[in-house]
């Protein structure tokens, strides 16, 4: 079967893309906005784009032409924080993605805890195994629906304790949990390890031109 692209309506589009690309981890963002209302929200478009510095980016799509609260403090304020919850919290990530008007915050519908950025204003959530401070790089519109890709600079990691061996990441300790199409997440399955292929170091480059 083939399906030509001109065919389909944005939520055909997005529902098959959202079947195809998987599985998608979670960047579990939390803003504030103008008022100080810490919102949250999960977003399954992520993926790092860079590493020195180190970036992430998100694709934030909008609702009926109107930017997500999320999407809306990141421009107003130039800040979020990253949050990468946890097996655990599925319920949690799931239900914080309820449309709420910008005054209600879902850490508080969702009686979960806060602690304090370094280096930004949005606070991170504070038991969730891994939380990035970011502070936005840039915004890149693609589409016709609006979507915005957001890239933000990580300016500080915080990583809870046990889960750094070596300078890596201990995934099963991460016990990380990611979206598949639909309403569906998966957990960790097996763990297949081979032997790592060498690869030249990346290296800081200066100012000249880039072919
Ligand atoms: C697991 C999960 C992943 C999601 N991923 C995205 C995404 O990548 N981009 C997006 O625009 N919306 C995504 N959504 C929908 C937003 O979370 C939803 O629109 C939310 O209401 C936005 O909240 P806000 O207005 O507080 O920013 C996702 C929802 C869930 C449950």
């Amino acid at each position: 079967m083939q399906i030509r692209a001109t065919e389909l309506s944005p939520e055909q589009t997005y529902k098959l893309l959202t079947g195809v690309v998987v599985p998608r981890p979670i960047a579990w963002i939390s803003t504030l906005g103008e008022r100080g209302v810490v919102n949250l929200a999960p977003f399954s478009c992520f993926t790092f784009v860079s590493s020195k510095p180190p970036m992430v980016g998100i694709s934030i799509g909008r609702k009926a032409g109107a930017r997500k609260d999320t999407a809306h403090n990141i421009h107003a304020s130039g800040e979020f924080v990253v949050n990468i919850g946890d097996d655990t919290m599925i319920d949690a990530i799931h239900m914080s993605a309820v449309e709420h008007p910008p005054e209600v915050s879902e850490v508080d519908l969702l009686g979960l805890a806060l602690h304090p950025s370094d280096s930004i204003a949005p606070p991170c959530l504070r038991d969730v195994p891994v939380s990035l401070e970011c502070r936005l790089h840039s915004i890149i519109p693609f589409g016709l629906t609006g979507a915005e890709f957001v890239v933000g600079e990580v300016l500080v990691f915080h990583i809870r304790d046990g889960l750094l061996r070596d300078g890596k990441i201990d995934t099963a300790g991460l016990r990380p949990v990611c979206r598949l199409g639909g309403p569906n997440y998966a957990g960790l399955g097996p763990i297949i390890t081979k032997r790592a292929i060498g690869q030249t170091p990346k290296a800081v480059m200066g100012d000249a031109p880039r072919p």
